[in-house]
């Protein structure tokens, strides 16, 4: 085979997995808004910074809706996921707390989600060894996410970027998620997840399989851009984060880059900085970006950014009084981090008793 082919070969087994994916996320969701309390969701964030609104509309606010709606829903803190590309876990604790802070202020209830963190959960990680016999070095180097880490990072590859995907599946199968609401990105990570449960049930469990295959539900929300156009990111420090002060946000907002064009219109390919302004606009008020385009017209920029500025401010005031308040006693914070730690720690005990008794390794 030439190197030609087997590009676009991967290339079209790469588009078709991954509407395969999306098929079985839509199918999924349907079974999940009739019968929700046959579903458990799992779903996480690495703990390297603050949320912004990119992760709220993103993910946030959908795990907020599938708690409501009844699905047993559990909350990973990766904080082992950090030392994949980095050398320090400096402010670890500091980013995990304010991600508590978030989810809480953004409607997450502690009662019904169970919010935790790798490193506590001993059993958790101690799957990670059966799961690694379960798949190829050749299958890990492949995954196209660990390679664009890997490349970004500027490092070599560790041992530990290699296999957290296998980890990865750790965090679903201890507590037998079915479903995993990601981002595209992690789609890779997703597919290893079900191969591994896979093959464990295959090899091991083929009576009394253990665990699920788990879906991944991808969301429907088109990635937010930055407020410059470009991909939310932090290192571009054009993100809105969740909680900022309304002041910060308006400095933010009044130094993003515009166009030299005084009519303001909505057009992602040729005007993506203003049209960024606009999509943050919508997302906040729920209007239609076009309307928004519209209204504002030959007032140009200066009345566009005066609308972003007080509809984001607007959106945002309630999360941030909420996120205040319960920022004021960080020690119910760390009690609702231990609680959730003590309940997935039974729950990953109880799994891995039935991984060693399918294994026969019960002594
Ligand atoms: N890899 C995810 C991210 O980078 C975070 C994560 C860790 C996760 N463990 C998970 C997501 C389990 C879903 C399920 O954002």
């Amino acid at each position: 085979m030439t190197s030609d082919t087997h590009v676009t070969a991967s290339g079209n087994e790469m588009s078709a997995s991954f509407l395969a994916a999306q098929e079985r996320s839509e199918k999924t969701m349907a079974k999940l808004v009739e019968n929700p309390s046959k579903f458990t969701m799992l779903t996480g964030d690495r703990p390297t910074g603050r949320l912004h609104l990119g992760h709220y509309f993103g993910s946030i606010k959908e795990r907020v809706a599938m708690q409501n709606r009844g699905v047993n829903t559990n909350i990973i803190i990766a904080d082992y996921q950090v030392i994949t590309d980095r050398d320090t876990t400096e402010h670890i604790a500091d980013n995990v707390l304010n991600l508590v802070l978030d989810y809480l202020a953004a409607g997450i209830d502690p009662e019904k989600t169970m919010i935790f963190t790798h490193s506590a959960i001993a059993a958790e990680n101690q799957l990670m060894l059966p799961f690694l016999s379960l798949v190829t070095e050749a299958e890990l180097h492949r995954n196209p996410t660990v390679k664009a880490e890997m490349e970004a990072s500027g490092h070599t590859l560790t041992g530990l970027l290699l296999t957290y995907p296998v980890h990865q599946a750790c965090d679903i199968l201890f507590c037998k998620a079915n479903v995993v609401p990601i981002g595209k990105d992690n789609l890779p990570h997703i597919e290893i997840t079900r191969t591994i449960a896979r093959r464990f049930n295959e090899r091991y469990a083929k009576k009394n399989p253990v665990f699920p295959e788990p879906a991944a539900i991808l969301s429907d929300t088109p990635e937010i851009p930055g407020l410059d156009g470009r991909k939310m990111s932090k290192s571009y420090g054009n993100s809105i984060m969740l909680g900022a002060t309304a002041e910060e946000t308006t400095k933010l907002i009044k130094k993003s880059p515009t166009d030299s064009e005084r009519r303001i219109t909505f057009d992602p390919v040729n005007r993506p900085q203003v049209s960024a302004l606009i999509t943050t606009a919508s997302l906040v008020t729920g209007r239609k970006p076009e309307d928004i385009a519209t209204e504002i017209g030959d007032s140009g920029a200066g009345a566009l950014k005066a609308y972003v500025i007080e509809s984001v401010n607007t959106f945002l005031a309630p999360h941030r009084e909420r996120r205040a308040e319960l920022a004021k006693d960080m020690d119910s914070i760390r009690d609702i981090l231990r609680d959730g730690n003590k309940r997935a720690t039974a729950i990953a005990e109880e799994t891995l008793n039935q991984v060693r008794e399918a294994m026969g390794m019960m002594y």
